[in-house]
């Protein structure tokens, strides 16, 4: 999605604001600019469609734009295709005031056409040009810029975050935000605004997020922060502590890569000061035992690659806990007049915290009363907030669009959730929950083995890499896996590609198998491995060509069976997936890779999706 940074200080600000555009590539774009504030009045803005480097050629790094206040924007298209003229900031007619927005106007078209009988010429395609329009006009009438973007901020509709800069008080810039993310930088002799921190991290640690409804003026050396009724608000202070090289790529050539690689590490962040004595000890849970205990209905709310760590959650929470789980996805949740009300627990499953959908979902369930559990990776962001409880990943910034870490750890802690919940609700028999604890603790090193065998999956994703069409194929927890290998697969190597549950192959989907598609079989479920031993014959029987992912006491069985195998260690059944999604993503990777696939950002593909 969009991203924005702003800078006000003593340094030019050009160079500045392209690092941390730079640092926002991964949230995906398609064109990118600058405005930056004349020394000697004026702006001057540089836009251009296509990747950063364009940018720079441009403005010489930055140099042909002198000036120590400036905004910045990566844009991600939405209204109006990527091109010069629709890329950000846009200028208001007098060529006095210069916006980057994310977000979407929902009554842009309305604004516009009453703006046009103003006598405004409009050059671009998007929403977010009214927002500069329309601060010139309310601009031309109170000739203050603040007052200008309350009175804009009072007539449009629909998501925002805003930074804004004004030629007449160079000195300054204004944000705003309203359902989209935005923070505040304090740094030494200036400050900053920023989609996340990723963009300024480089320059301070030292941040606040801004809450919706509230606007900020940011000068180099102050910044005031009000809420939706103008009143002064004091804001809680965030530090943050990750490495500057946790968001390079550190010898790695992808960003996947190397976060594929991080995962035993942020595994082990993930759940080590949570298992103590053998037991889960969830000290960042604000519930009591009792308000556990009388939880009627658990849902799991989600999108995408988070939505699948749910899919997981229903089969595992439900063997814990004997307790009704229901997986839905955020985007259909907040539309269905979903029955959840206040004995209901909502665990919300968000990488970025950010994402539209889920966040609309939470608040829906929140209306009805439920109690919100979300697991989160972005300390402090907007989902994170609004939560009764939270419970971080630890996985460290993830950069590459598709996601592989936080997916491993988001599964790591929804199993921590219920293996505490069944020792509250006293749902588990001591011996298989002390299992689920120890094949926990053992997943770092197992991932380790799996990541030293990267080279035999390099050559089998060689021979796999020029088919067309795949179809992955698993039962119980290999099917909820197969919907993230299979989501990895096509999101970076574009190839296409279903995940079916095995029993419904012959619902109708056998039918698309001929002589050599490939089916991916996930067959490490112990209890139902003879079931999928059959699909696998049933599906060569057909012509399909195999391969075959399953556990080391099932390879020899297996290895008979199919051309192509790839395995893991045993574990407990439950965490199956935590290890199975290994090999997948590199699977993914290796395949994107021999596709000369640009992998850490995918076409049409964006990070953090902050918009419907
Ligand atoms: C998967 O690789 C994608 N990046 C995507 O499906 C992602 O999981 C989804 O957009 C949800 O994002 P979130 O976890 O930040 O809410």
């Amino acid at each position: 999605m969009c991203g924005i940074v702003g800078y006000v200080g003593n340094e030019q600000a050009a160079p500045i604001l392209l690092d941390g555009l730079e640092r926002l590539e991964y949230r995906g774009y398609d064109s990118a600019g600058l405005a930056v504030c004349g020394e000697h009045g004026g702006l001057t803005v540089k836009k251009t469609k296509g990747r950063l480097q364009v940018l720079r050629e441009m403005t010489h790094d930055g140099a042909d734009q002198p000036g120590c206040t400036g905004i910045g924007h990566t844009r991600w298209a939405t209204h109006g295709v990527p091109n010069d003229v629709n890329a950000h900031p846009h200028v208001s007619q007098s060529g006095h005031i210069a916006v980057v927005h994310n977000g979407i106007i929902e009554n842009y078209a309305e604004i516009r056409r009453e703006l046009t009988e103003k006598g405004y010429h409009f050059q671009s395609e998007t929403d977010t040009e009214v927002v500069a329009q329309l601060l010139d006009y309310f601009y031309q009438d109170c000739n203050d810029i603040f007052e200008a973007v309350v009175r804009m901020i009072h007539t449009v509709d629909g998501a925002y975050a805003l930074g804004i800069v004004c030629a007449d008080c160079p000195d300054r810039l204004i944000a705003a935000r309203k359902d989209a993310p935005l923070l505040l930088g304090y740094g030494k002799d200036c400050n900053f605004i920023a989609s996340d921190v990723t963009a300024i991290i480089r320059h301070t640690r030292d941040i606040t997020y801004m809450e919706d409804g509230e606007m900020a003026v940011v000068e180099g050396d102050s910044i005031r922060i009000y809420n939706s009724q103008l009143q002064p608000v004091e804001k809680k202070h965030y530090y943050i502590d990750w490495e500057i090289d946790a968001a390079e790529k550190g010898g790695y050539d992808h960003f996947m890569l190397k976060e594929i690689f991080e995962q035993p590490v942020a595994i082990r962040k993930a759940i080590a000061p949570r298992i103590q004595g053998g037991k889960v000890v969830l000290r960042d849970l604000k519930m009591t035992p009792e308000e556990i205990r009388h939880i009627r209905k658990i849902f799991i709310i989600a999108c995408g690659s988070s939505y699948h760590v749910g899919m997981v959650g229903k089969y595992n929470l439900e063997r814990m806990l004997r307790k009704s789980v229901e997986v839905v996805l955020a985007s259909e949740f907040r539309y269905s007049d979903p029955i959840v009300g206040p004995e209901d627990l909502v665990i919300v499953i968000s990488q970025s915290g950010e994402t539209l959908d889920t966040m609309a979902a939470l608040r829906e369930a929140k209306k009805r009363g439920a109690r919100i559990l979300s697991i989160v990776n972005v300390v402090g962001s907007s989902i994170a907030r609004e939560s009764d409880d939270v419970l971080y990943t630890w996985a460290g910034p993830e950069i590459a669009v598709a996601t592989t870490k936080a997916y491993s750890t988001q599964m790591a802690v929804l199993n921590l959730v219920g293996l505490y919940f069944a020792d509250v609700m006293g749902t588990m028999l001591k011996s298989d929950y002390d299992e689920v604890v120890k094949g926990l603790q053992e997943i770092p090193g197992k991932m380790e083995s799996i990541l030293s065998r990267v080279d035999d999956i390099k050559a089998i994703a060689k021979e796999c890499a020029g088919h067309e069409n795949v179809f992955f194929i698993g039962r119980n927890v290999d099917y909820a896996l197969s919907l993230e290998g299979s989501l990895k697969l096509k999101e970076i190597s574009y190839i296409h590609s279903e995940a079916y549950a095995s029993g419904e192959l012959k619902h109708g989907t056998i039918s698309l198998i001929e002589d050599g598609t490939l089916v991916i079989a996930l067959s490490t479920y112990g209890p139902l491995f003879d079931k999928a031993m059959s699909n696998v014959v049933e599906v060569q029987a057909r012509g399909a060509c195999v391969l075959a992912l399953t556990t080391d006491s099932h390879r020899a069985e297996m290895e008979k069976a199919v051309p192509m195998l790839l395995t893991i260690s045993d574990i407990q059944e439950m965490l199956l997936p935590q290890l199975g999604v290994v090999p997948l993503q590199l699977l993914a990777y290796y395949m994107a890779l021999e596709r000369g696939c640009d992998i850490d950002k995918p076409r049409n593909l964006a990070k953090s999706v902050t918009v419907e």
